[in-house]
């Protein structure tokens, strides 16, 4: 029986173009997709622009564009990675369509007739100097769980803990660096600490074969409450209030849907989109007690699509998914994982313009995933070695290897029959079909990547027996010789139905060479007989470690006029804000016996105490230029023992690297109205 598959894979945030954590689980899901496609199921593989929440609608601000205007940029460039990629989306949508918005509404309708949404007064974060409330991503702190520092106000990256900002201990404002202070508004919340989600919950997820067990331990973790009675299912806070960009809460004036409800419904709205523009039936295909629904995702996000999303889907009266496969993140080079906050160490574009085969990085990729919850690490060497020794060296070799002979000898033919040592070996091939799908099915494709390279070591065992090379010199030997060519032509094709989920662009070359139709695995199970190949075209080259370097070597830095310095590598703002200036008087400035550069600055930083400063302007300013004078200082530099006595600051000030066109030194002075102390931000 063929399946019925609903494949999809998360909605990426439409606040930035993807990395290589969005191509690595496109990826995975793509060849699970494949697979399932060659194995004659019906597969609908869908995603969208995960649009909503305030990120967005704060970034969108920033770029001085409507949110909308904001996400479609972002879509616009959603395509040249997914095409490059050869990611076999059958439909790319937003959570901002029209079809998202009616079904969060309807979705939201059924569960408030269930009596499982409740209306509480809570306090909440509040900015008092942008005059909003905080979202969740805008607040940081440390984990009330485990105390890792800097933690969004929603989960924790170090030990995935789910919490409300207002557990955060010490938290401040990522707009603003303020303290958030705490307001009250009445906020929705989805009930799921009522004991009909608890019990549904505690059946679905203990489903066998639903989940990982990794997965199952994790949630167990969120089941259990603590001695103290804190911990086990909360109920869920699903409205913001205005200003939000989002789905307008039904019967809630100025109240939306916080993203995190709308986004998983994205997953249904998308189907749905793909049916009416492909003339299917949305509301058939998903009351078909066969469909078969699968999410994959990355670990962060286990809690909403394993508690949460099935919840809101039984409690609406709808089908909850069958499997939510997680997998781990991606590193590079051993590296930390690339957060959606952090920067991403490898660029897809990059990659890409510099003509890499995409399909040695899913090759790369595969070979390093599988069903666990593991992170997966990209290594240089790594990605190079595996692409030239196994997939050229030992499989694309095979083609190479016989290819030549045929078309040259025999225009192409391949023998009928190829005798039994040949027929040995391609049934020993072939007996490995079963294997290798159960590797597939079941995502461990690292496995069956490894099985498919101990099959083409034995078939170039067989090539290195046979010589094909020899045999062509010998007179008498041509039937020979077009029998071995056969037995590696007829094994490089089982081989490449094997890897076709991996390599989707490299075996439709291969097809077109074979002159076949496009394979699926059943196919392997034929031969090819009295047949007729293309001529062989070289199919892939191997790596250049050259690409390597260029791809990790760091984006050349903008040129400024006028010194020609090169701007600082990128930060982000926590950089920023690691360093503390202030406002500080110069009380007092002397000039230092036995230094010709140096001043001695006596500064007041508005502390109750004055600090001693030694700065290197003497050359540009007398000591009663400055005194009385206001500058900037950094406050939390290491104090540093100087020659004349400890340095307990520095004063900022401006110079040119090229001191022959711009010469001089600019001690930065704040505008009228600064007073001591006043940080800078
Ligand atoms: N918008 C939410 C998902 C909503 S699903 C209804 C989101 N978006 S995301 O852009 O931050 O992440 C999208 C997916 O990429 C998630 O599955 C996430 O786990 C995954 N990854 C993010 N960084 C990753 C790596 N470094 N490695 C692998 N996957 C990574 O979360
Ligand atoms: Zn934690």
């Amino acid at each position: 029986m063929t399946r019925k598959l609903f494949v999809t894979t998360a909605l990426p945030y439409a606040n930035a173009n993807f990395h290589i954590g969005h191509i690595m689980e496109y990826t995975q899901a793509d060849i699970w997709v494949r697979f399932q496609r060659m194995m004659g199921s019906e597969v609908h593989f869908v995603c969208a622009d995960d649009a909503h929440g305030a990120p967005i609608m704060i970034s969108a601000e920033k770029a001085g564009k409507t949110p909308q205007e904001f996400v479609a940029g972002i879509a616009a460039g959603r395509k040249q990675y997914l095409d490059g990629f050869h990611i076999s989306f059958d439909n790319w949508s937003s959570t901002d369509s029209a079809e998202n918005h009616a079904l969060s509404k309807e979705i939201y309708k059924s569960l408030r007739a269930n009596e499982l949404i409740s209306v509480k007064t809570i306090e909440q974060f509040f900015d008092p100097q942008k005059s909003m409330f905080l979202p969740d991503r805008f607040i940081k702190g440390e984990c009330p769980k485990c105390g890792a520092k800097d933690q969004y106000g929603d989960s924790c990256e170090v030990c995935g803990a789910v919490y409300s900002p207002t557990e955060l201990h010490n938290p401040f404002s990522v707009l603003t660096g303020a303290t958030p202070v705490l307001k009250s508004s009445e906020h929705y919340f989805f009930r799921l600490s009522d004991p009909r989600c608890v019990e549904f919950l505690e059946q679905w997820t203990q489903t066998p074969g639903r989940l990982q067990g990794e997965v199952l331990n994790k949630i167990k973790e969120w089941f259990t409450k603590d001695e103290d009675g804190n911990g086990g299912l909360g109920d869920w806070d699903i409205s913001r209030d205005a200003p939000y960009f989002g789905i307008e809460i039904p019967d809630a004036p100025g109240k939306y849907f916080y993203v995190w409800l709308d986004a998983p419904i994205g997953y249904l709205a998308s189907l749905k989109n793909y049916f009416e523009k492909s003339g299917r039936d949305f509301d058939a295909f998903m009351a078909d007690e066969n469909t078969e629904q699968v999410h994959f995702i990355g670990k962060d996000i286990t809690y909403f699509h394993t508690l949460f999303w099935p919840a809101m889907l039984q409690f609406s009266g709808r089908k909850t998914p069958n499997h939510v496969f997680v997998h781990g993140f991606l590193t590079i080079n051993g590296g930390e994982k690339m957060s959606k906050s952090r920067g991403t160490g490898l660029d897809p574009l990059k990659y890409l313009s510099l003509g890499m085969n995409a399909e040695w990085l899913r090759y790369y990729l595969a070979a390093k995933l599988n069903s666990k919850v593991e992170d997966v690490d990209f290594n240089p060497d790594d990605f190079v070695a595996r692409v030239n020794s196994d997939l050229v060296g030992k499989y694309i070799n095979i083609a190479s290897r016989a290819a030549g002979f045929l078309s040259k000898r025999f225009g192409g033919q391949l023998s009928a029959d190829v005798g039994v040592e040949g027929n040995t070996l391609l049934d020993a091939l072939r007996a490995h079909k079963g294997q290798i799908l159960e590797l597939y099915e079941t995502r461990e494709f690292g496995k069956a990547l490894r099985e498919i390279m101990l099959l083409a070591d034995r078939v170039n065992e067989y090539v290195d027996q046979n010589k094909p090379w020899e045999l062509a010199k010998l007179e008498g030997k041509g039937q020979v010789l077009q029998d071995v060519c056969t037995v590696c032509i007829e094994a490089f094709r089982l081989l490449s139905i094997y890897l076709k989920p991996v390599l989707p662009a490299l075996v439709a070359q291969v097809e077109n060479f074979l002159q076949v139709a496009p394979m699926r695995f059943d196919d392997a199970d034929r031969v090819l007989g009295d047949h007729r190949i293309g001529v062989y075209e070289h199919l892939m080259q191997r790596v250049d470690p050259k690409l390597l370097e260029a791809l990790f070597e760091p984006p050349a830095a903008p040129k400024v006029v006028p010194g020609g310095e090169d701007i600082a590598p990128e930060i982000k703002i926590d950089d920023f804000t690691k360093v503390d200036l202030r406002v500080a008087r110069i009380v007092k400035a002397e000039l230092v016996e036995g230094s010709d550069k140096l001043l001695r600055l006596t500064l007041d930083a508005g502390e109750g105490r004055l600090r001693n400063v030694f700065s290197g302007i003497r050359s540009a300013y007398k000591p009663e230029q400055l005194e009385g004078k206001l500058t900037v200082m950094v406050a939390n530099l290491a104090p540093r023992k100087m020659k004349f006595g400890v340095s307990e600051g520095m004063v900022l000030a401006a110079s040119d690297a090229d001191e022959k066109t711009h010469p001089g030194v600019f001690v930065l002075e704040p505008f009228p109205g600064a007073v001591p102390g006043m940080r800078i931000r």
